[in-house]
Parts: C-alpha cells; sequence; structure tokens
C-alpha cells in the first residue's frame, strides 16, 4: 500500500532522552507500567504480542508509539507516540503514558514536543489527543504545548476532551 505521508522518524533525540521503536526486552517494562495502572499483571507473552503488534502497525501505516529512555539514568519511563485512536491516518492522536516516578518532571511535555516535530515531517497539518476530562495532567500537557480543546463527547466511562494542534 503506498500512503500519502512520510512513515514517522522512530529514533530521535531530545535534551534527556531518547525515542526509538520496540525491542522484545521492552516487553519486561511494560508489563509492569501496565500493571502501575491497576490492571493485574500482564504476561511476558502479553506484552511480547502488543510490542509485535506496534511493529506490525508501523509497517501499515508508518505511526507508531516510541519507548522513551532517560539519557542520564538510562531507563525507560514510558512511551509516547502517534496512533489512529479514536480520529484517523490523516489525522493521528499523540499519545503518551509514563511511570509514576518519572512524573512530574516535563518528560511528557519533552518527548511530546519531539513527537510533534516528527508528525508534522510526516506530512501532517493537525493532531488530535483525547483525554478522559478527569486527566489534569495530561490536559495540562497538552495546554502547554499550545493545543486547542475543541469539543467535549461522553461515553459510559464519563467525559472526553478532543484536543488539536494544527501545523
Ligand atoms: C499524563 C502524563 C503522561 C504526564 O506526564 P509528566 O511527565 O508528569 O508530564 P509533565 O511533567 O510534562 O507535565 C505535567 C503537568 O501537569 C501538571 N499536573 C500534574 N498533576 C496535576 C494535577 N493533579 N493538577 C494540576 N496539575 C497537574 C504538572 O504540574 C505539570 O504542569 P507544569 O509543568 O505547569 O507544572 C502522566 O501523568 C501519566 O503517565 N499519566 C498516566 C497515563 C495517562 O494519563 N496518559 C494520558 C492519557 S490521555
Amino acid at each position: 500500500m503506498v500512503l500519502p505521508f512520510q512513515p514517522m522518524v522512530t529514533k530521535f533525540e531530545t535534551e534527556r532522552l531518547f525515542l526509538r521503536m520496540w525491542e522484545e526486552t521492552d516487553a519486561h517494562w511494560y508489563s509492569d507500567l501496565m500493571h502501575e495502572r491497576g490492571l493485574p499483571k500482564p504476561a511476558i507473552d502479553f506484552t511480547h504480542n502488543k510490542i509485535s503488534t506496534f511493529h506490525q502497525d508501523f509497517l501499515k501505516n508508518g505511526l507508531s508509539l516510541l519507548v522513551i529512555e532517560r539519557k542520564l539514568e538510562a531507563d525507560c519511563i514510558g512511551y509516547c507516540g502517534l496512533v489512529i485512536g479514536r480520529t484517523t491516518l490523516e489525522e493521528p492522536e499523540i499519545a503518551y503514558e509514563l511511570f509514576q516516578h518519572a512524573h512530574g518532571n516535563g518528560y511528557a511535555t519533552e518527548a511530546a514536543q519531539a513527537i510533534m516535530k516528527i508528525a508534522k515531517a510526516t506530512g501532517r497539518k493537525r493532531l488530535w489527543s483525547t483525554v478522559r476530562a478527569w486527566n489534569t495532567a495530561s490536559l495540562r500537557v497538552l495546554e502547554k504545548l499550545d493545543f486547542e480543546v475543541q469539543h467535549r463527547t461522553s461515553d459510559e466511562q464519563g467525559e472526553i476532551v478532543w484536543n488539536t494542534f494544527d501545523f
């Protein structure tokens, strides 16, 4: 299939972070991160499969979540990237999730700024982010990145805020 956009870059560096494609060994910490959400800790096979899906999706649509590694500490603290999510290939969503111990240091904002540059380089004109209305930290990250609230919808789990950024 010929995509109307360039595939996103999957290796990038910021002041404090490396962003990179997933490797098999990431299944271990990814399982811990999923557990931190309050879910039972998934088996490594499960997170291995998730990582395979990320690779397949990237081959199909040129978008992916990327691993966030801290340069100084040389550890993985979560992920940030582009997904179709609730939107479209043309106007994908930016998504991020970090371990709690890493919160509050500006890492999500730093990683998301990098992902926005990467998204622009693919030829995208608009990004979305859909966030639960209770998620103050995530909404604040978007505010810092100059996203604008477009509208709100609701589902069985409550209110969702739809945000956009236009390049
Ligand atoms: C959302 C998330 C990625 C933010 O990561 P982070 O690295 O802490 O984000 P940053 O440090 O770049 O910015 C967070 C901002 O929110 C603010 N914040 C955090 N919690 C807050 C709260 N309860 N009330 C008000 N502001 C809050 C911080 O003060 C900071 O703003 P500031 O720089 O103006 O002080 C992280 O909280 C997370 O992983 N949450 C769980 C997963 C998730 O919700 N993902 C998003 C799904 S849409």
